[in-house]
């Protein structure tokens, strides 16, 4: 016969173990968008999108123009609210959060964005800002931030711009700076919007590397990395979203999604499709 003083240590542990259960659950789940639709002008920009995303996961998203890459960021983000459906972001519910504070965790790496934005700052105020999430430098930096910057300049080997206004640097080294502005603010979320924009090969190779040196770090944060190249999906990037007209085509283990019947399926052509070194890259077959 079970005590009562047995029946309730025995009652207290089932809870405790449930209890544990849904906050590991929580604790492992970045992202999670549940039937999300977004509408403008009578039209759908995002139609039922269900899409989860784990802790220690990193994502490519890939989509032609206009499918829907950057808005869908900006509901992550908090820029953009969906008209239908709901978004759980690092455990928060959109609705019932401060956005301003969610941003914080977040870093967001937009060439065409940031390009507006800067002229005559130093790359060093610029990577500095980042730590505040402010567009220009408002804030005194301690000591630490400013080695803290610096620190991270000299890893994407390039500590020698940390005087150079922004305007005066290549495209390549706008990009490494915004990167670093990003990694400043030690974001859960690192969001990169089509960041090889405008690169050279080997420039693109070398910011390539950086995020693979980001993805290695013991408190990486989760990527995702936008682009309509394939080329550019790292060996990081396990698993895959393709995105179309605003719908969710594929998404899964990079692997099964990158497929020859996938990808022509997705791009409505025929294409071939290989892997090299753990690269994959596309033609279509004229
Ligand atoms: N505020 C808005 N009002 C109306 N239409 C919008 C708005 N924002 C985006 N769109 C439209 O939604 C579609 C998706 O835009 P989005 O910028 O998300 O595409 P994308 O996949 O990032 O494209 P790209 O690869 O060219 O950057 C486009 O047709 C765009 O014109
Ligand atoms: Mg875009």
């Amino acid at each position: 016969m079970l005590t009562n003083f047995t029946f309730a240590i025995l009652f207290a542990s089932v809870f405790l173990f449930l209890f544990a259960l849904i906050m590991k659950g929580l604790n492992t789940l970045i992202l999670q968008m549940e039937n999300v639709s977004l509408m403008r002008d009578g039209s759908y920009i995002l139609q039922n999108i269900n899409w989860t995303v784990q802790h220690g996961e990193h994502w490519a998203i890939i989509g032609l123009n206009g499918s829907g890459k950057t808005t869908l960021l900006k509901i992550i983000s908090g820029y953009m609210l969906p008209s239908k459906g709901s978004v759980t972001v690092l455990g928060k519910r959109f609705g019932n959060y401060d956005l301003r504070e969610l941003r914080k965790s977040i870093g967001w790496v937009s060439i065409s964005l940031h390009e507006s934005l800067y002229g005559n700052e130093s790359a060093e105020e610029i990577v500095l800002s980042g730590k505040f999430a402010s567009i220009g430098l408002y804030e005194t930096p301690t000591k630490h931030d400013i080695y803290r910057a610096n620190e991270i300049l000299e890893l994407f080997g390039c500590s020698s711009l940390q005087k150079r206004n922004y305007s005066t640097l290549s495209q390549g080294e706008k990009q490494k700076i915004i990167l670093a502005r990003a990694l400043m603010g030690s974001p859960k979320i690192l969001i990169l919007d089509e960041p090889c924009t405008g690169l050279d090969l080997f420039a693109r190779e070398s910011f390539l590397s950086l995020i693979q040196i980001i993805s290695n770090s013991a408190n990486s944060p989760t990527i995702l990395y936008v682009s309509h190249h394939i080329e550019e999906i790292l060996p990081l990037f396990k698993k895959t979203l393709l995105l179309k007209d605003g719908t969710i085509h594929s998404a899964g283990i990079t692997k099964e999604i990158l497929t020859n019947q996938n990808l022509s399926n997705f791009f409505r052509r025929s294409v071939e499709f290989s892997w090299t070194n753990e690269r994959p890259s596309v033609h279509i077959n004229i």
